[in-house]
């Protein structure tokens, strides 16, 4: 019989448990416009899962309060303010709130913007093109404006993202003017990442494809076969979820981004590729 004290077995240590992972937006204040349903919703709801207080914006106050209240039952911090892009006194009213709610502005998602009716340029009203300009072109800038001027005085560097359109890209024949006023955005969006860019404000923008919002399905209910068509043209096959979306912001709005300024970067499933 072999009495040999068997060794004990060394007990293998316990590996440390990962401390909470932060979240890519820890510590920023997020204002978010057209935060009221799509593209906008999905990202008001990611940045404040990722650690952000969020200040969500657009005109309907009911859609506005039901993600705000969404957020927050889900542990999230994120108030909201009625906004009209095409309005200078609202936009500055809406990040001055921001600053005053929150006592600061670290980053900014530009995303609110208005589609056009469907049709050549010729069929286009003088009424319908002036109000995309004042809202997809001069809401932007009026944003951006107001929210340097923030960040400056409050967190002295930060991000912002305009939200373009893959539409800005090449022609539009069925939105000549939406597609027009996204380009503008990609062109403000580059001379603003140059002018700020010493101040340690990085400014990019995105450029969605295809993405199921209000807006597409819109546009696919008076141009009936739209979104099949262009799902034809997207190597991945398909619409993008509005979250997909937001995943890109999120990222260019965060630290994780430091060395990226004045992109325009396509999340369109390879349409441009
Ligand atoms: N869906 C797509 O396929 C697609 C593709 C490329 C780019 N985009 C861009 O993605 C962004 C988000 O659009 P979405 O697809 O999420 O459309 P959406 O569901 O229609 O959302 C648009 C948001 O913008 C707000 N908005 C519209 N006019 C406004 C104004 N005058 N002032 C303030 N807010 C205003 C809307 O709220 P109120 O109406 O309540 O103000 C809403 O919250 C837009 O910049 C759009 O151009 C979308």
């Amino acid at each position: 019989m072999n009495d040999t004290p068997t060794t004990p077995t060394t007990p293998m240590p316990t590996p440390a448990m990962p401390t909470a992972a932060r979240g890519l937006l820890a510590d920023k204040v997020a204002f978010v416009t057209g935060a009221g349903r799509g593209i906008g919703a999905a990202s008001a709801r990611l940045f404040a899962r990722e650690g952000a207080r969020v200040l969500l914006a657009a005109r309907t106050e009911h859609q506005l309060k039901a993600v705000t209240e969404e957020i927050r039952a889900a542990g999230g911090t994120a108030d909201y303010v009625v906004c009209d892009l095409a309005d200078p006194t609202s936009v500055q009213a809406a990040v001055d709130r921001c600053v005053r709610l929150y006592g600061r502005l670290d980053v900014a998602f530009n995303n609110g913007a208005t589609g056009q009716p469907p049709g050549p340029m010729d069929q286009l009203s003088q009424a319908d093109f002036d109000h995309v300009c004042a809202v997809n072109f001069k809401g932007p800038w009026l944003a951006m404006t107001a929210e340097i001027a923030a960040i400056r005085a409050t967190a002295r560097r930060g991000a912002i993202v305009n939200t373009s359109s893959v539409g800005s890209l090449m022609g539009n024949p069925e939105l000549p003017a939406y597609g027009a006023a996204k380009r503008a955005v990609n062109s403000l969006t580059a001379s603003a990442a140059v002018t700020y860019g010493p101040e340690d404000i990085r400014v990019n923008a995105i450029a969605p494809g295809t993405t199921l919002t209000e807006m597409l399905h819109e546009w696919d209910a008076k141009s009936p076969g739209t979104i099949e068509q262009l799902n034809a043209l997207t190597p991945l096959g398909r619409a993008a979820d509005p979250e997909e979306i937001a995943q890109a912001a999120a990222w260019l709005l965060s630290d994780r981004s430091s060395y990226v300024t004045g992109t325009v970067l396509r999340v369109d499933g390879g349409m441009r590729a």
